[in-house]
């Protein structure tokens, strides 16, 4: 029986963040660090097989049991909900779900606000709770134009350090969410290969600690 445990590891800044922290966590791939674009690795001895895979598939890989565990912001976890487990939260990756809007900009309560974002069940779920009608423009990506060219009143979207939104003259309105990466799991992997992944977990929660 195949007792590796597969990890979906983000792509990008985040992802070597967090494979240090399983580094340090006693699950090393030293292979991981070296300059190529491979995108698996495995370390036969710890038994682990990490994957590097685009930041917002990793929910994809891990729900469908193609990786046992992954990390994933929780920014990913509450717009597609998906059906894993949500083992852990570890403190990287920091960053605040928000309402943007042109500085100076006030909203007269009449009209029905219009929203860009990526994060549109996010955008949808707040506003509902807040009883308001919004009109929903979905993109992928540079939301931050979206206001500033008259596509959008607002924006929701993800500030980390708000340099994006300082240098496009806009501010943060209201807060939705803090956001920071979560450790997951299939569901089902979880139950075949429980001490494993449970053994990872609180060797990771020490790191994090
Ligand atoms: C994200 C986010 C903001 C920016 C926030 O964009 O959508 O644009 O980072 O970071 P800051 O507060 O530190 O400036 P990303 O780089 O993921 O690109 P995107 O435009 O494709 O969303």
């Amino acid at each position: 029986m195949d007792q590796y445990i597969n990890i979906a590891l983000p792509k990008g800044r985040l992802g070597d963040q967090v494979y240090d922290m399983f580094e340090k966590a006693g699950y090393p791939c030293p292979e991981l660090k070296e300059p190529n674009r491979k995108l698996i690795f495995e370390n036969e001895e710890a038994k682990v097989r990490y994957f590097w895979v685009k930041p917002s598939d990793v929910t994809v890989y891990v729900e469908r049991g193609a990786a046992d565990i992954g990390v994933a912001g929780k920014d990913i976890l509450l717009e597609y909900v998906p059906d894993v487990y949500e083992l852990l939260d570890i403190k990287v990756g920091k960053c605040r779900m928000c309402v943007a809007a042109p500085e100076g900009f006030s909203y007269d309560g009449i009209r029905t606000l219009r929203v860009a974002t990526k994060f549109t069940r996010i955008a949808r779920d707040f506003y509902a709770k807040k009883d308001r009608d919004i009109d929903i423009i979905h993109l992928n990506g540079s939301i931050e134009i979206a206001p500033i060219l008259g596509l959008s009143d607002v924006i929701v979207d993800i500030v980390e350090t708000g340099t994006t939104l300082r240098e496009n003259h806009l501010s943060v309105v209201e807060e939705i969410v803090p956001i920071t990466a979560r450790l997951i799991a299939n569901k089902s992997g979880y139950m075949f290969k429980q001490q494993k992944i449970s053994e990872l977990k609180d060797a990771l929660a020490q790191v994090v600690r």
